[in-house]
């Protein structure tokens, strides 16, 4: 029997390398069904699910509300294109401007395209506003960064691997430390700069999160400098941190703010770019768009999405859990942990061990007690559960982890 159910979970992965690209390191398990904070394999095994889509699944796994509202509508109209209107599309800028307190939003599908729109955007901004020569937009980005995988974004991007031979790149960024205030201090004096695209907490560098006050800092500075503040909370947004926003917790409201992931609960690429009319209007019929982007499936699923988050008080178990698991977690006092960090229930610990391939193999061995978590960086494990688990799921989250630890003695 064990060797019949072994199989199918190996042939799925041998067809996907045959067949698909091999562009991701997957861990190997094949999964088929989610509810909440969990997931099954293939040959049945539950598991709780620690990476939660990279942060699109806040809401849980297939939530009964967003995923009624989404069969409601894929059987009422999906897509009109933007040649023509829809209700639904009003209703949704109406909805998701007044939710965040922008007078716009440009609605795209997924994070990397919001990217590119709020850049759009704060170039258009630069050369009406702030009368930069044609051409010669800056934007001020910091290292470490992550914000997708156009040939654009990667052109600013400080990882070898997200660029190598990809090349040649797009001109237009300074790249500065993050969670350095001098150095930005010393870009904003570039009168072509436009903009500072920032993550409040850096994702896939491992959950970086900055000094207290560097982001209100941030943001002062390029008032101070007229510089657009663009924030790109595609990862950290929708409660993820504790707060609805992980800016909110600087009061920091950003020029140009960029959703995604999240905003459709982990049912289709849903993304969106908010700011005001000063910096939304720049951008004319034709010049910006896509087929998708706004489609009424997206519009409805994104309502439905944002209100379960608020509903069912997510940002609020996520800040409280969060705080939970990494004193749960403190406590173990492994060795093996060199640095827990984060907030709310975005997490990572740093394995230190002699072995390099620690990480995965600790992700492994979690995997084989129940618990799905990939480590970034080699020796970066990130820990992002879905943010409606409850005390006790946690509780037994940590005996895993505690007991998964021992693999590396
Ligand atoms: C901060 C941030 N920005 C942008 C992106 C890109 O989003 P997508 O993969 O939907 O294009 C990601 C994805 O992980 C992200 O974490």
């Amino acid at each position: 029997m064990e060797t019949l159910l072994q199989s199918r979970s190996s042939q799925c992965i041998e067809r996907e390398e045959k067949y698909n690209a091999h562009n991701y390191h997957p861990l190997p398990v094949v999964l088929d069904k989610g509810k909440g904070v969990y997931v099954w394999d293939v040959e049945g095994k539950k598991y709780f699910d620690f990476l939660s889509g990279y942060s699109a699944i806040n809401q849980g796994h297939c939530h009964p509300r967003i995923i009624q509202t989404l069969v409601e509508q894929a059987q009422k109209l999906t897509l009109t294109s933007r040649a023509f209107h829809s209700e639904l599309l009003g209703e949704y800028a109406q909805f998701i401007t007044s939710f965040f307190g922008y007078d716009k939003v440009l609605p795209m599908n997924t994070g990397v395209e919001g990217v590119e729109t709020a850049i759009k955007l704060a170039r258009k901004w630069g050369y009406a506003y702030k009368g930069i020569e044609e051409n010669k937009a800056v934007i001020i980005v910091c290292e470490g960064n992550f914000h997708g995988r156009t040939i654009n974004v990667i052109s600013f991007s400080s990882d070898p691997d997200s660029k190598k031979d990809f090349g040649p790149f797009v001109p237009g960024y300074i790249s500065i430390e993050f969670n350095n205030l001098n150095e930005l201090a010393g870009a904003l004096k570039d009168k072509n700069v436009c903009g500072f695209l920032v993550e409040p907490i850096q994702g896939e560098a491992g959950v970086v999160v900055p000094d207290a006050g560097y982001l209100s800092s941030c943001y002062a500075m390029c008032k101070a400098a007229n510089v657009l503040f663009i924030a790109d909370e595609i990862q950290t947004g929708l409660a993820r941190t504790g707060r609805m926003l992980a800016c909110d917790y600087e009061s920091v409201k950003p020029d140009i703010l960029i959703l995604g992931k999240a905003l459709s609960g982990g049912t289709l690429p849903v993304s969106a770019v908010l700011c005001n009319d000063e910096i939304m209007l720049t951008i004319k019929p034709g010049e910006h768009g896509s087929t998708y982007g706004g489609n009424p499936l997206a519009c409805k699923v994104a309502m439905v999405a944002l209100q379960v988050l608020v509903d069912e008080n997510m940002a609020e178990n996520s800040d409280e859990l969060g705080n939970y698991f990494r004193t749960k977690l403190a406590a173990l006092q492994s060795p093996y942990i060199s640095l827990i960090r984060g907030k709310g229930l975005f997490n990572a610990i740093v394995i230190k061990h002699s072995h390099k391939d620690a990480a995965w193999t600790l992700c492994l061995e979690m995997m084989k007690n129940g618990l799905l978590a990939k480590p970034t960086h080699g020796d970066k494990i990130r820990f992002a559960p879905p943010l409606l688990i409850t005390k006790n799921e946690m509780d037994i989250c940590i005996e895993i982890i505690a007991k998964s630890l021992a693999i590396l003695d």
